[in-house]
């Protein structure tokens, strides 16, 4: 909780902060903005199509991950070692960032980091099974235990689950979809599971999941149960459980 006031007031410093926004100097051949590792994403990246479709990409550093390995799963797309990785994601990170961060005006606060909800608490929630800390190839297992409010009538909830990254805008989330042992983040708003059932349960949310080497920092990772149906950012007057948030530190000097 404490954290999150924090959270809370630094967005409202960053508020009140102007944007400047600079011409970027773009290279000839291919239209990427010049920076640091240029030439290291135009020589691994536009072999098989032209750089148009990066241009045309804004994405958290999770999200390029992402798209690398799923060109590496599907499309042929050679494995980079660590260090050459890492440039090309800095370089993607950096310039072709959640489109958020460039805006002028930033986007509003999420209706589920407003405070306390006035309506029924439908659920309780609780992490289990998640660490303080972590290091690029540990294994990571998520558990969220539900128990459900017995005077809650509807009997169905969705469960919400998101991640913000270090050094991203306090509105940018990523949001968990795909399975618990396939998972994958999508900066688009979505549910992790719809339409659970009434019942004290525990469900695995991320199972066996080797940490991919992401940039050093706190993960915040947070929960939350809604009427199914509902969308929670955009509904924050609707019967839900409660928010639960935990912050997990990747790759910390040991
Ligand atoms: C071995 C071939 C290959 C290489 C090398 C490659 N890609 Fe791709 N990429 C593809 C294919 C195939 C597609 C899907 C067809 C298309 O959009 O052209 C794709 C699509 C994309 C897309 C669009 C995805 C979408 O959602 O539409 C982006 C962005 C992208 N690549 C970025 C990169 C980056 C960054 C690199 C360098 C790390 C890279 N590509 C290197 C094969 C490759």
């Amino acid at each position: 909780m404490i954290l999150f006031k924090t959270r809370l007031a630094s967005l409202v410093s960053v508020l009140l902060l102007n944007t400047a926004v600079w011409a970027q100097a773009v290279d000839e051949t291919t239209g990427l903005i010049i920076n640091d590792n240029v030439e290291l994403v135009k020589t691994h990246c536009t072999v098989c199509h032209s750089a148009q479709n990066i241009i045309h990409q804004n994405g958290s550093r999770l999200t390029w991950l992402g798209l690398i390995r799923w060109m590496q799963d599907t499309q042929g797309l050679m494995t980079f070692d660590t260090d050459t990785e890492n440039k090309i994601l800095d370089y993607l990170e950096t310039n072709y960032g959640p489109k958020t961060t460039n805006n002028y005006r930033r986007a509003l606060l999420p209706p589920f980091l407003m405070p306390p909800n006035p309506y029924q608490t439908i659920a309780t929630l609780q992490w289990q099974g998640l660490q303080a800390n972590y290091q690029a190839g540990e294994i990571l297992n998520l558990e969220l235990a539900v128990n459900f409010q017995e005077s809650y009538s509807k009997g169905q909830l969705d469960l919400w689950i998101a991640v913000h990254l270090p050094n991203t805008p306090d509105s940018d989330f990523q949001f968990l979809t795909g399975t618990a042992t396939q998972p994958t983040f999508n900066p688009e708003p979505q549910a992790f599971l719809v339409a659970l059932k009434a019942s004290n349960d525990t469900y695995t949310l991320i199972k066996d999941f080797i940490v991919p080497p992401l940039p050093t920092g706190e993960y915040i990772f947070y929960a939350l149960a809604v009427e199914t149906g509902t969308n929670p950012l955009q509904e924050s007057d609707r019967n839900r459980s409660n928010l639960i948030t935990q912050p997990v530190y990747l790759n910390r000097a040991e």
